[in-house]
């Protein structure tokens, strides 16, 4: 069974939607541990009332919370088999990044290489995505590496807003797409159906 981390710093929708693909056994996987940045976001609520142990990442070292430099010692020790950032914020540490390639997956609500980068985040590219008056959005899932909403695109689903009035109702169309998505990439991954060809990553 795969042993997932969450990663999170948001109110959760997209770790409840993996929790919930788990409990219909769309999903054969364990969810090992939430990291956050965030210890009073609600998606720790949600991982606190599943019974799932619950981190706190700081840059630093401070007691009660895991640093940058001890992160990926604890992965290795918790046999993370994939770490799935859902709403989480902050770059990963390079040190996590080098010991888990491709192994490392976002979940992102815009269609990349559009609307990312530093400061995209939530209804930031929404809003952007607004007063582009682009036709079409929806989420993408990719491979994560140093930089922000940078790693290869894994799958995409693609939303029509050409009818949609305003930033808010953008992601709340996309956010119901993300919470299918996700669990699917997931699927993928656990059955061995998502392959790297010629530069191009491969869901079969
Ligand atoms: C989601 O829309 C996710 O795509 C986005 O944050 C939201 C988290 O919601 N992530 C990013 O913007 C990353 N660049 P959630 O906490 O309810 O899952």
């Amino acid at each position: 069974m795969l042993k997932i981390a969450v990663f999170v710093s948001g109110r959760g929708s997209n770790l409840q939607a993996i929790l919930d693909a788990k409990s219909s056994g769309f999903l054969n996987v364990e969810v090992a541990a939430v990291f956050t940045d965030r210890p009073d976001s609600g998606a720790v609520e949600r991982a606190k009332g599943n019974s799932i142990p619950v981190w706190v990442i700081c840059k630093e070292k401070k007691s009660g919370s895991v640093s940058n430099e001890e992160l990926s010692g604890l992965l290795g020790k918790l046999k993370i088999d994939l770490i799935v950032l859902a709403g989480f914020l902050k770059l990963v540490p390079e040190s996590v990044i080098d010991h888990f390639e491709n192994k490392i997956i976002n979940i992102h609500p815009a269609l990349l290489p559009s609307f990312g980068g530093k400061g995209m985040y939530g209804m930031n590219v929404h809003r952007a995505v607004f007063n582009s008056s682009a036709k079409i959005t929806g989420p993408t899932v990719h491979f994560v590496d140093k930089l922000y909403d940078n790693g290869k695109i894994i799958a995409q689903r693609a939303v029509d807003i050409s009818d949609v009035n305003s930033p808010e109702e953008i992601a709340e169309r996309v956010l119901k797409v993300e919470h299918e998505l996700l669990p699917f990439v997931i699927k993928k991954i656990e059955e061995g159906k998502v392959k790297t060809i010629n530069e191009r990553v491969v869901v079969f």
